[in-house]
């Protein structure tokens, strides 16, 4: 979930309604705002998206004030409608809070409020959570800062929280545990958000709430940010933003996805700015070369992510077990966690993940961080949760990734990846120098080489209008690009809602083959280097059995051109850098496919792009 909050001088609704939608990426089941007029709270939320709020508002509410709090909503409980939609008042009305997270122990809470008289009016955690903070100021008579700190040390879960309090409109109280929450600081105001993007043309300052903070923000008056247990003042800092609004705004393409798409060689090249110097044959990445001696002495690597940073860490497998002889493990956070996994201090964790928020990774963080091991980091999001939770680590740079299916994070991230790769090869000597070299080269040209593959973009258009009315797609590949498979399938079902899936090609023969026929496009990497013959056999075991290939192929290839209904071509590279490539046109494969089937591709279905529940 998302959610925004203004207190000063300008009328609050106009921030509060842009800001959500540029946190839309992070849930949009539904959405509602909340905004004091002078005397009441007034409040409108609906089921569905933003703009479907902004009407209903235009509508239904005079929102005048300057003072208000917004939400935008992944469901956890209850289904997405107007009232389980946020925010939500207090049974006397004078409260209104907006909350991302979860509440876990909210039944037995709810339970105790309900035999002291209160009403539920829906399934939400977080009406528990406002009432009991009602409750609090009512009993023991204090402050809401109190009050919320009291109820927040009586709940377990998480949280980035911000309420006010009608009789007392020149303040809001915000606090966090596992969400993100950043105010910004500006003259006479302030706001708050999940992450700076709502106030960046307003101010530049910002403080980022630590896990188990809360602040008091009151007009007039110094932010004071406190601990949620023991009370203690902290000492916080205001940072200097470095995001500008040009570089979350769409810049002339339709949509999200398709500006990231194309943004990829800039997105690479900023990756290794400053980190490959091939003329010198070094690669310079602070995070490893302090920790060199932990990467050469692990036992193992340990790799855990979600989703798309998963099949990245699935690539880095092949990297570092190719590449640097280190045995990789590849785990999804959300099994590693709960699975009392066998880990020391002798195991290096690396956690990837493009939000640097989701939960279920940061726990497998803070799990193997307690079993000693050391944990590095690869974030795209400077100063996320996972960025600051973990020992050390490097940034992708791929910039604001906006569209929830990951793409320039994608890639971006199997190029730090291969830097560390390379790194460790050439210090534990797996390489020889000439080799080594070749291959700093051999990345240096792969922003060019993207370049190149974008141009495929017609001809990949041309086989998603023959294909884009399928109900099922397979992807085939091996090597290094068996994950470049499951990654492609993925990117076609989170946005077109097509059903596919990634395996590798010669296990086909085990299950998937039964699928075949000649309404089942098969996507077959087929580059040259990596296992060449063995895949040309099995796109002729797929076309005996009359499936539709479409096949991406290495510039010049005329064997599988003869075989395929489609081909795409990609300029030649060394075998493990060829993820980096294949990648793009499936990317666009997917694009094409979901917009050609009227599908919203920067916001599909059921999605979030930063899932901070578990
Ligand atoms: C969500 C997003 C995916 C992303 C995954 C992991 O499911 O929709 O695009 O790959 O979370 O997110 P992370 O921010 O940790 O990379």
């Amino acid at each position: 979930c998302g959610i925004v909050g203004y207190i000063g001088h300008r009328e609050a609704y106009p921030i509060i309604i842009k800001g959500l939608e540029r946190l839309e990426y992070r849930g949009y089941d539904s959405a509602g705002v909340a905004i004091f007029d002078g005397e009441e709270t007034q409040l409108c939320k609906t089921k569905g998206k933003v703009s479907e709020l902004k009407r209903k508002v235009e509508e239904t509410i005079n929102a005048k004030g300057t003072l208000g709090i917004g939400h935008t909503r992944w469901a956890t409980h209850g289904v997405p409608n107007d009232v389980n939609s946020h925010p939500h008042f207090s049974n006397s009305g004078d409260l209104v809070i907006i909350h991302n997270g979860i509440i876990e122990n909210y039944a037995s809470i709810k339970k105790e409020l309900i035999k002291r008289g209160y009403t539920f009016y829906s399934d939400t955690d977080t009406e528990v959570l406002v009432n009991l903070i009602e409750e609090i100021q009512k009993i023991e008579g204090v402050k809401l800062g109190k009050a919320v700190q009291v109820a927040l040390n009586e709940v377990v879960g998480a949280y980035a929280i911000a309420v006010f309090d009608k009789k007392k409109p020149d303040e809001l109280v915000v606090a966090k545990l596992g969400s993100p929450l950043a105010i910004g600081v500006g003259e006479s105001e302030y706001f708050v958000a999940s992450d700076a993007s709502p106030f960046i043309e307003y101010t530049s300052n910002a403080i980022y709430l630590e896990d188990e903070e809360m602040a008091v923000i009151r007009l007039g008056r110094d932010v004071k940010v406190r601990k949620i247990k023991g009370d203690a003042l902290v000492d916080f800092n205001t940072q200097e933003l470095k995001l500008n609004l040009e570089q979350i705004e769409k810049n002339g393409y339709d949509h999200f996805m398709l500006k990231e798409i194309y943004e990829q060689p800039s997105a690479i090249l900023d990756t290794f700015r400053g980190r490959l110097l091939s003329n010198e044959g070094i690669i310079k990445m602070s995070g490893v070369e302090d920790n060199l001696q932990k990467f050469l002495n692990a036992k193992r690597i340990i790799i855990v992510a979600c989703g798309t940073s998963w099949h990245a860490g699935l690539v880095a497998e092949y990297l570092f077990e190719d590449l640097a002889r280190i045995p990789v493990e590849v785990e999804y956070a959300s099994e590693f966690r709960y699975r009392n996994p066998v880990i020391s201090s002798e195991d290096v964790v690396i956690a990837i993940s493009q939000s640097g928020e989701t939960a279920d990774t940061l726990a497998a963080i803070k799990l193997a961080k307690s079993f000693g091991a050391f944990v590095f980091g690869v974030c795209n999001v400077v100063g996320s949760s996972i960025a600051r939770e973990t020992d050390a680590g490097a940034y992708t740079h791929a910039g604001p990734e906006i569209g929830v299916a990951s793409t320039k994070a994608f890639t971006t991230q199997i190029t730090v990846l291969t830097l560390m790769a390379l790194r460790l090869a050439n210090a534990k000597g797996t390489m020889s120098t000439s080799e080594y070299k070749k291959f700093l080269f051999d990345l240096e040209s792969i922003p060019n080489r993207v370049e190149e593959v974008l141009k495929s973009d017609s001809i990949v258009t041309e086989i998603s209008e023959k294909y884009k009315g399928v109900s099922n797609c397979l992807y085939l590949g091996r090597n290094y690009n068996f994950p470049v498979a499951l990654e492609g399938a993925l990117k076609l079902k989170e946005i077109s809602y097509i059903h596919a899936e990634g395996y590798p090609a010669a296990e086909m023969k085990h299950g998937p083959i039964a699928l075949i026929d000649e309404n089942m496009p098969v996507v077959v990497i087929a580059t040259k280097k990596g296992h060449y013959d063995k895949i040309v056999s099995n796109i002729q075991e797929i076309k005996s059995r009359n499936g539709r290939i479409i096949a991406i192929v290495t510039k010049g290839d005329t064997t599988i051109k003869e075989m395929a209904d489609y081909v795409v071509e990609v300029p030649e590279t060394s075998e493990s850098l060829t993820p980096l490539i294949t990648t793009i046109p499936l990317q666009l494969l997917s694009y094409h496919i979901a917009v050609m089937r009227g599908c919203n591709v920067d916001q599909p279905r059921n999605l979030a792009k930063s899932v901070t529940v578990e």
